[in-house]
């Protein structure tokens, strides 16, 4: 198992100060940046682009930028994104043609390859493909927006890629993302994910280090 990595999705953030949100954050104990990328073609919402992750960078941010490509295609957009700073690239099969192909492409730009499995995608999509990934994102909403409710039937999800990553020896993260809660985190990390992203959670409360200790804590209970 990875070390705990808390990820806040800034895709709550207020985006009028985006770079003291981002600072502020990661002085409150969070470890990486998620920077939610949407198209309105893959996922019906509209986003932030490679401009905005260099503009993080350029502000002084040095902690892993954990890019989540909801987008389609998928291929164009990555140098762009290695470009302007991005730590972990993750993308959806669905959305690329040649999913072992991105993966390359990613890995050959320098950064950490992710895919990402929506609620509906079965783990089979990992076959042939997880020894060459950095990390394994599972939805637990569906991709387009920030605060919905955590769907439950990615617990057994998590367990099963757990044990797949397991069986692979190999230091790959799993992530989990959508409707993480300080309540909920607790069972979440004892099904296997060592990475947390949440957004609403932590950008809804004025204290984010309250938040992200309170998240930590109930991640060491289960450790
Ligand atoms: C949804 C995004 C998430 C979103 C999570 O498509 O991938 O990262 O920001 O938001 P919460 O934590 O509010 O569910
Ligand atoms: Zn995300």
């Amino acid at each position: 198992m990875q070390s705990t990595v808390i990820a806040p999705s800034i895709l709550s953030a207020n985006f009028a100060k985006l770079g003291e949100e981002v600072d502020q954050v990661l002085a409150s104990g969070a470890d990486w940046v998620h920077f939610d990328v949407m198209d309105n073609h893959y996922v019906p919402n509209l986003t932030i682009g490679p401009l905005v992750c260099e503009a993080l960078r350029k502000h002084g941010v040095t902690a892993p930028i954990d890019v989540h490509l909801m987008v389609q295609p998928v291929d164009r957009i990555v140098p762009d994104f290695a470009k302007a700073g991005a730590s972990v690239i993750s993308f959806h099969p669905e959305a690329s043609a040649h999913v072992h192909r991105t993966v390359q492409l990613i890995r050959s730009h320098g950064c950490q390859a992710g895919l990402v499995l929506n609620p509906a995608t079965p783990v089979e999509v990992l076959d042939y493909v997880l020894d060459d990934l950095d990390l394994v994102l599972l939805m637990s909403v569906n991709p387009g927006f920030g605060g919905q409710s955590f769907i439950p039937s990615a617990l057994d999800k998590l367990r099963r890629v757990r044990a797949m990553i397991d069986a692979t020896g190999k230091p790959i993260r799993l992530e989990i993302d959508g409707g993480v809660k300080p309540d909920n985190i607790g069972e979440i990390a004892a099904a296997g994910a060592d990475t947390f992203v949440a957004g609403s959670a932590i950008f809804g409360q004025r204290d984010y280090a309250d938040v992200i200790g309170r998240m930590k804590a109930a991640v060491a209970a289960t450790r």
